[in-house]
């Protein structure tokens, strides 16, 4: 086992008794936590599980998320520090956002909004670069109390219509473009073809980023800078209830079409707020950056949310870590100063990989905090991001959580337990987790089991939107009573938690969740294909690679070209990081009798390993000729 690292930080924000509290009273911990929001209502009870797995946190508590996340840092004087350092990816491209500014625009957004008809209940779809408007739009739907459902400016315009739809969203707030690699990358046309198919649209909201050429919709565009910058900049929120719908938000699940996390007000902001107190041990002269885009969940806690609740001041990105050179992250935390960052082991192995050089070359003296998120972080990156990023100083906190936790669930913190490099550690004060066997028993330490919370939380997911039986069958009907995550664990010695992986047929590509069955649909819904398999190969860099296996239709013959056109296929139906590293051409897949498709016998191909038992095939044969069918390129070396 690598060395436990022990906890550095002088008077850190969190204290052992934090632990010590929690135990002994679970809901008196997080009615104190409470505390750290403005309540215009407060709250009459805590929880009311009455109904499992349905819960109500801060039952009759009454609060506006975005007035808690802006306004009150301003009347409390706090209006001249800064929100946001945005950094745009043209060099020069900078702006600075105070509280008071954010306020202002905010304000502005909310009342632009409301001309263009939303009101509380409404949905609103936002598919936009990261630029400082991403965040105000958020704010501005949350200050409405309409639930924001954030689609990544990644994925496609059939992945985008697909969310919009599901959650039949009235208003798409877009751009007409961000940058990306030094040019303009559009998004505009992604949504023109994706309302096409969905009619509860009445408007698009477009932020003119690039200035590039973009078609235009009479009666249903709008540029942002007509309506906002004309909206006046006072707006008085409206306090809602503690379960309010916040947002809805998108992810992968192990069935063909993604799952609309529901998120709701009071608890959501609650445990965001102190999660990011505790796990970054947040000071106000902190500079806070988290690189993650605005598209998944950690852009929603830990970029928008935790910190905004918390007055922090941060760094907003626009563009890649090596654009235009690979010191580019470095340069940017030096020059604004940063003290707590916050990104995914496939970046740390990325900038490991260019060369230690490239922060060595900038002054990271003031980082006094990492932060990991996404997959378990190899010990390797671990090491390298502690000394090379952190000066050998700053503690690692890996931390473990998921769309549906909401917040950080699994994680050291900082000054209080030490980090062991590949090892999330313990639950947060207040969360309650066990690894146990199919039977629902806890397992011994060093025995792998599943990962559970065994009570309920208060940034938990609180249904799939519009199809609360599957929320039940997904993350309920394991073992009575305790929330399945999906995860693989095992308890150490010291009982510290190391996560093994997913159990179920979700991947992990640079810390993004893909779905097999997903991406299999995909490939299926192409002319040439007649049945496909995916499975996630690991990758050094990415933790996991996609790769596919596909039997063509007697039409189609093989060839590189069609395997190209399959790759670009995925990438229109779904986005580019789902498109397959690698597809093989096949003649046969390995089933079981009943028609299941051996994924684990793939998986044993797709990573160069003699394939596994083979014993429960309908076929037996199968494998061999599989292996036959791989050109030399992809078979077993
Ligand atoms: O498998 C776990 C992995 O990412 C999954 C959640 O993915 P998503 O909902 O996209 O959220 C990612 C950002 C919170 C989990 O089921 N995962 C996330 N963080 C870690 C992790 N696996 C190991 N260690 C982590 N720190």
């Amino acid at each position: 086992m690598p060395t436990a690292h022990p906890p550095t930080s002088n008077a850190p924000n969190a204290t052992s008794s934090d632990y010590a509290l929690a135990n002994e009273d679970r809901l008196g911990f997080w009615a104190d936590q409470a505390g750290r929001l403005d309540w215009s209502e407060p709250f009459t009870e805590v929880l009311d599980w009455s109904t499992p797995p349905f819960a109500r946190w801060f039952v009759g508590g009454r609060l506006n998320a975005a007035y808690n996340c802006v306004d009150r840092h301003v009347e409390a004087g706090q209006g001249d520090r800064v929100a946001l350092h945005f950094v745009g990816e043209p060099a020069g491209d900078t702006r600075d956002i105070t509280y008071a500014q954010l306020q202002a625009e905010v304000s502005r957004a909310a009342n632009a909004l409301t001309a263009l008809g939303i009101e509380a209940g409404d949905r609103v779809a936002i598919y936009m670069p990261m630029i400082p408007e991403a965040v105000v739009a958020m704010l501005a739907c949350a200050r409405l109390g309409a639930p924001h459902t954030v689609v990544f400016g990644g994925f496609s315009a059939d992945a985008l219509a697909g969310r919009i739809k599901d959650c039949q969203a009235k208003l798409v707030i877009t751009a007409d473009g961000g940058y990306r690699r030094g040019d303009p990358s559009p998004l505009k046309p992604a949504v023109d073809t994706a309302v096409t198919s969905c009619p509860t649209v009445s408007h698009v909201l477009v932020v003119r980023r690039t200035g590039e050429p973009v078609e235009w919709t009479p009666g249903r565009d709008v540029w942002w800078h007509d309506v906002v910058a004309a909206a006046s900049p006072h707006h008085s929120p409206e306090m809602f209830d503690s379960e309010h719908p916040l947002f809805v938000m998108y992810t992968s699940g192990t069935t063909g079409s993604p799952k609309g996390v529901l998120h709701t007000t009071g608890g959501y902001l609650v445990q965001s707020a102190y999660s990011f107190w505790a796990v970054f041990d947040h000071r106000p002269d902190d500079v806070y950056w988290c690189t993650a885009d605005i598209g998944w969940i950690t852009g929603h806690t830990y970029l928008v949310y935790g910190p905004l609740a918390n007055g922090a001041t941060q760094v907003l990105y626009e563009g890649t870590p090596d654009t235009p050179h690979k010191g580019r992250w470095w340069e940017i935390a030096a020059e604004l100063g940063v003290t707590t960052f916050y990104t995914a082991p496939t970046a740390i192995r990325t900038c490991m990989k260019w060369g230690d050089e490239f922060p060595a070359a900038h002054d990271l003296s003031r980082v006094r905090i990492l932060g990991s998120v996404g997959e378990s972080i190899n010990p390797q990156a671990y090491e390298w991001y502690r000394e090379h990023i952190g000066g050998g100083r700053a503690p690692v906190v890996d931390t473990w959580w998921q769309t549906e936790t909401g917040a950080h669930m699994i994680t050291p913190l900082p000054g209080v337990r030490s980090g062991k490099p590949g090892s999330a550690m313990t639950p947060l004060p207040g969360i309650s987790i066990d690894i146990v066997d199919d039977d629902g028993n806890s397992v011994p330490p060093g025995q792998g089991g599943y990962l559970v919370a065994t009570e309920p939380w208060p940034a938990m997911i609180r249904t799939i939107w519009g199809d609360d039986e599957r929320f039940v069958e997904t993350y309920w009907s394991r073992w009575p009573g305790y929330y399945f995550a999906g995860d693989g664990a095992r308890r150490d010695n010291d009982g510290d938690i190391w996560l093994l992986g997913r159990v179920d047929d979700v991947m992990n590509v640079s810390g993004h969740r893909l779905s097999t069955t997903e991406i299999e649909s995909a490939l299926v819904s192409h002319p040439s294909v007649a049945e496909a398999a995916v499975v996630g190969a690991s990758d050094e860099v990415t933790g996991t690679a996609v790769v596919a296996f596909v039997i063509l239709r007697d039409s189609a013959s093989p060839s590189d070209d069609i395997v190209e056109a399959l790759r670009t296929h995925v990438g229109q139906q779904i986005g580019p990081i789902a498109k397959p590293r690698r597809i093989s051409i096949v003649s046969e897949l390995p089933k079981t009798r009943s028609g299941k498709i051996m994924r684990r016998l793939l998986r044993d191909l797709a990573e160069h390993r003699t394939t596994g038992d083979a014993s429960t095939l309908a076929d037996s044969d199968v494998m061999a000729q599989i292996a036959a069918d791989l050109t030399p390129s992809d078979s077993p070396t």
